[in-house]
């Protein structure tokens, strides 16, 4: 019998993501007919350790086209992988990253390189007939992931309203993935109508489908925050959990942060007190990139104080990248990193860097981009990697609720055989 799931053919095209800019769509059918496609995400905090997407330049689309990641699908990646079995995912995507001959796959495009990537798995689970994530798993039953929902948002999501990027809840209290995605409904409307007496805008959403109010401070959104949660009438801590990514490499500005909402200059102790006393008047469970990308000192303080009782969560500090994740767990910094697929450019990449953090203790939290779309391919990672946590953005717009729908269908679907990750999924560091 000829093979099957050999890949037969490769098509690409440019599609639009959530802020209408340009990106890569793929499609990859395999000889025995299957057939899977894949559209890849774009970020806008983008760290500097994070794999290249290619962009054009010129005049169309203000230079964001991606033209040319397509022609590299169709002209070089497509012809390379002919023939090559689908369910080689580790050799397809050591073959693509070989081609491309960049650290940082920048030569040929990470979208590009992505694409066909999870195209290529999803054609292989058709032709397996299972869903994605039954492909993904190597046994056992679907560990639903602990959502964390964004509610208000600021940084370069939301025009700067504050300097701190994401204020979310994490439903800890919640049994099912459906009941935590109904509590996060009730703590968005909740926060709406708080800010909205308050005569703070709230009908605005930020890209990610929070509310993006002007505030005055920092503070002043996660009092704001706790405010919806306690209107909601979910108890704060027990129930319902706050989570802060402040996405710290935005506003570093020399060896200090600059908190433009404040018009102050900190450094890096002077903001993890700022963080501390937060986290004295709120019931703060997880702190994302508490400060810059390159900040290891500063990280390493943070993890000496806080990483035996507070999810420390790496995003642009690991970068979904390897060896940026060993220096860490040598370091001991940290207890959890934030898997997001386009930082690593293939599918194998960001699964070495989940393997890798749960054989040294390190929670992971699979998250989508703030320019994302409305393929679901990241919910099916999530339990088929059984990575314990999800990021999504909020619950408006359809390519977050892409996401969250795709969620609450797994977990119907498996029954009474569906495991909720719950708060254990949380990072600690447990020595
Ligand atoms: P980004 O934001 O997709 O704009 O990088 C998401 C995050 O920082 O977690
Ligand atoms: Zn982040």
């Amino acid at each position: 019998m000829s093979n099957a799931t050999a890949i037969d053919r490769v098509m690409a095209w440019e599609a639009l993501d959530s802020r209408g800019t340009p990106t890569v769509a793929c499609e990859v059918r395999v000889a025995g007919g299957a057939v899977g496609t894949a559209t890849v995400p774009s970020g806008a905090s983008t760290g500097a350790h994070e794999a290249r997407e290619l962009r054009d330049g010129g005049e169309r689309y203000a230079g964001r086209g991606v033209q040319q990641a397509v022609s590299n699908v169709e002209r070089i990646l497509g012809p390379a992988v002919h023939g090559h079995d689908a369910r080689d995912q580790a050799g397809l995507d050591a073959t693509m990253r070989q081609l491309d001959g960049t650290p940082n796959l920048g030569r040929l495009g990470a979208n590009a390189i992505l694409a066909v990537s999870i195209a290529t798995a999803r054609a292989a689970a058709a032709a397996a007939n299972v869903p994605l994530h039954r492909y993904l798993a190597a046994d056992g039953d679907p560990l639903l992931p602990m959502p964390m929902i964004n509610i208000v948002s600021g940084g370069a999501h939301a025009g700067g309203a504050v300097d701190v990027q994401d204020f979310l809840i994490v439903p800890v209290g919640a049994e099912s993935f459906a009941q935590a995605i109904e509590w996060a409904w009730r703590v968005r409307r909740a926060t709406a109508s708080v800010a909205s007496e308050r005569g703070l805008i709230a009908v605005l959403v930020a890209d990610e489908g929070g509310l993006g109010p002007s505030l005055p401070s920092n503070r002043a959104a996660l009092e704001l925050l706790a405010s919806g949660i306690a209107r909601a009438g979910l108890q704060p801590g027990a129930e319902v959990a706050i989570a802060i990514d402040v996405a710290a490499t935005q506003f570093v500005q020399g060896n200090h942060y600059h908190l433009a909402a404040e018009d102050r200059t900190v450094d890096a102790a002077g903001l993890l007190e700022e963080l501390a006393e937060w986290r004295a008047s709120y019931p703060i469970v997880s702190l994302e990139d508490p400060v810059g990308e390159d900040d290891w000192d500063g990280w390493r303080d943070a993890s000496t104080r806080w990483a035996t009782d507070l999810q420390l969560l790496g995003d642009d500090l690991f970068a979904t990248d390897l060896q940026r994740l060993e220096r860490g767990i040598d370091m001991g910094v940290a207890n959890a990193v934030l898997v997001k697929p386009n930082q690593s450019g293939t599918l194998s990449g960001a699964k070495a860097v989940v393997i890798r953090a749960h054989e040294a203790g390190y929670a992971t939290v699979v998250s989508a981009r703030s320019g994302d779309t409305e393929d679901d391919w990241l919910a099916d990672l999530a339990v088929g990697w059984r990575a314990g946590q999800i990021k999504v953005g909020s619950l408006t717009r359809s390519e977050r609720t892409a996401k969250w729908n795709r969620l609450l269908r797994i977990e119907k679907e498996a029954g009474g055989r569906a495991v909720f990750a719950g708060r254990a999924a949380l990072g600690r560091r447990r020595t």
